[in-house]
């Protein structure tokens, strides 16, 4: 009847048998929706962002892959948007985890409500997700909202994530599979939000098309040259540094409150956790480019790298 037909929950059990699935090397559920896998825990949430959000025009939206950058960019954009708003020294920062302090779509703000109440965040919103540009809520893309993109080399995203799921354990019974059998989904693009030339691309594209709109960093560029990349998300948002704000070094106060060592070393990132699932720390790994080198073989970098070459071919992405 049209009365069952209409039960979200129904209707989305009924979408959930028409796709693919498959099991990640962790043990979580995957499912394929418009070319790219998604955690099933994720997917209703994902759904529910897509039918029911309304961006504005003040929002900015942190997008990303796993393990590239987020916990930075969050930090990073919210100390620069909200500078005039809190004193470095009194930045929620020094006492909440970054993703507490942005919050993320499919996390946060649609976790377990079909249609939350968007005042619940006060304007202008920074908020955060791992969503596919092509597969964003229609009003982000229609909007005249802010995107900024963090990308970071996908060996490097494989070895972080591969350690954060190890590390937060979210499938409990499961038998992780070993490192070349994971390495192996990761080049087939069967990891969470994959395939992540497509996730990549998308945003370049994006990119391309609307650099005002969208701007797209590395985080190997913010590793190289962290003070330049500030003023780039500051203008890209717009609200550029002054010079009487260059002068006292509000740039670097915000880079070096923003930075690895002084976020993992804060007091509420060594012990607590976001949403009972994923421990404060476990954000703060190494935070290095080129780690991959200390897991994967020549072989495996090699592979990666061609794969790059094939479906970066011609979009002027370089990694
Ligand atoms: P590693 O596992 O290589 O150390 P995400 O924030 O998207 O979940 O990505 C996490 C990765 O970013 C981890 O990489 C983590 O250590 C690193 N990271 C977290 N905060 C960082 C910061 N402030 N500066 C640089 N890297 C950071």
């Amino acid at each position: 009847s049209s009365e069952v037909d209409n039960n979200p929950e129904d209707e989305f059990q009924a979408l959930l048998q028409t796709l693919e699935q498959q099991t990640n090397w962790d043990g979580q559920r995957l499912v394929k929706y418009n070319g790219f896998w998604l955690l099933e825990l994720l997917f209703r949430p994902i759904l529910s962002a897509r039918k029911y959000f309304k961006a504005k025009a003040t929002d900015v939206i942190l997008s990303t892959m796993p393990k590239s950058g987020t916990t930075w960019l969050k930090a990073l954009t919210f100390s620069i948007a909200n500078r005039s708003v809190f004193p470095i020294d009194q930045s929620p920062l020094l006492t909440s985890n970054p993703h507490k302090v942005v919050p993320a779509l499919e996390f946060n703000l649609y976790w377990g409500k079909e249609n939350p109440d968007p005042e619940l965040i006060p304007d202008p919103r920074i908020l955060s997700t791992h969503i596919p540009f092509e597969m964003l809520p229609d009003s982000i893309r229609e909007s005249d909202c802010r995107i900024i993109y963090v990308s970071r080399n996908p060996l490097d995203v494989f070895i972080s994530h591969r350690h954060f799921l190890l590390e937060n354990k979210f499938a409990k019974d499961a038998v992780p599979l070993a490192l070349d059998e994971a390495f192996d989904m990761f080049c087939q693009g069967i990891h969470p939000f994959g395939p992540f030339w497509d996730h990549m691309l998308g945003y370049w594209n994006a990119h391309l098309k609307n650099p005002e709109r969208v701007l797209f960093l590395k985080y190997e560029d913010l590793k190289e040259d962290i003070l330049s990349n500030v003023k780039k998300i500051a203008e890209f948002i717009g609200s550029p540094f002054s010079p009487e704000e260059e002068k006292q070094g509000v740039v670097e106060q915000i880079s070096r409150l923003c930075s690895f060592e002084n976020l993992k070393n804060l007091e509420v990132n060594k012990s607590g956790n976001v949403l009972g699932l994923m421990k404060n720390s476990s954000f703060f790994r190494k935070g290095e480019v080129g780690d991959c080198v200390n897991f994967l073989t020549p072989e495996m970098a090699e592979r990666i790298k061609n794969l790059m070459e094939r479906e970066f071919q011609g979009s002027g992405l370089i990694y």
